[in-house]
C-alpha cells in the first residue's frame, strides 16, 4: 500500500475552485466545502489523498518541508515567499496582475529615479521589481491589507498590489502605473516528492491538464 499524498490548498476562493477541478477528475472532498467546519485536515481514503487548508503564505512552507507533497497557491505568494519548491502547472484560474499603482500624479515620480515610498503586502516582490529590475532605490513599507489606502493618506507615493477587476483602484481614485507580472493559481510540488512519487504525481497532473482549458 502506497503512502497518502498530502495536498495543501490556499484558503478561500482558490481552494473552492481547486476542489471544483478535482471533482472533474473524480477526486472528491465534499467535507472540505463545509464553511462551518473547524476541522483542518480531510482524508479521501479511496484515493489515498489528504487535503488541508492553510493560509496562502504558509502553503509554500508546508510544501518546501514536505509536510504537504503538493500545494495550490497563487503565483503572487510563490514569488513573495521564495521557497525551494517546484512550480509545475498553471491552473488558469485566479487570473490577475501584480502592478505598481497610485494616483495619476505619481506617474512622473516613477521616471525620475527618486527615492519614493512603496507600500505593499508583497515587500519582496516590490524590492525585486524596484531594486532588481529598475535599479531604483525605494523605501518599502509593509502593510497587511487595504493597501490602496496608503497613497490616499500619504503613507506612500505608490503601492505594489494585485489588480483583478480594477474596481478597488477606480473607486479610490487610483490607477495602474506599471505592470509587474501576470498571476494565476499554480500547482507546486515538494522536490523530494516529485522524485519519489513521480508516477502518481505525473498522473494527477496529466488528469488536471486534460480538464483545464
Ligand atoms: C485584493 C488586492 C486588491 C483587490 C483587487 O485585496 O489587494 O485590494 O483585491 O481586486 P480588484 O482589482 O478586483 O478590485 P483583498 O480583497 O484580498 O483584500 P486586502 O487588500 O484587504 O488584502
Amino acid at each position: 500500500m502506497s503512502r497518502d499524498l498530502t495536498f495543501a490548498l490556499a484558503k478561500g476562493r482558490l481552494a473552492m475552485k481547486t476542489l471544483d477541478l478535482f471533482d472533474k477528475i473524480g477526486i472528491h472532498c465534499e467535507e472540505m466545502r463545509d464553511k462551518n467546519t473547524r476541522k483542518l485536515i480531510f482524508a479521501n481514503e479511496e484515493y489515498g489523498f489528504k487535503f488541508f487548508l492553510a493560509k496562502a503564505s504558509d502553503v509554500p512552507t508546508y510544501v518546501e518541508y514536505g509536510a504537504a507533497d503538493i500545494g495550490v497557491v497563487g503565483r503572487d505568494t510563490i514569488l513573495e515567499e521564495g521557497r525551494n519548491i517546484f512550480e509545475v502547472m498553471d491552473l488558469g484560474f485566479g487570473k490577475c496582475r501584480m502592478c505598481v499603482c497610485g494616483p495619476e500624479s505619481a506617474r512622473e515620480l516613477l521616471k525620475k529615479n527618486e527615492i519614493i515610498r512603496v507600500a505593499s503586502k508583497y515587500p519582496n516582490i516590490a524590492r525585486e521589481y524596484f531594486l532588481g529590475k529598475k535599479n531604483q532605490t525605494v523605501d518599502i513599507i509593509k502593510l497587511n491589507g487595504s493597501v490602496e489606502l496608503a497613497p490616499i493618506v500619504d503613507l506612500s507615493e505608490v503601492i505594489v498590489d494585485i489588480v483583478e477587476t480594477g474596481s478597488t483602484l477606480k473607486e479610490n481614485g487610483l490607477t495602474v502605473l506599471e505592470e509587474i507580472c501576470p498571476l494565476s493559481a499554480r500547482v507546486v510540488v515538494n522536490q523530494v516528492s516529485l522524485k519519489m512519487e513521480q508516477e502518481r504525481i505525473r498522473k494527477l497532473l496529466d488528469d488536471l491538464k486534460s480538464v483545464i482549458e
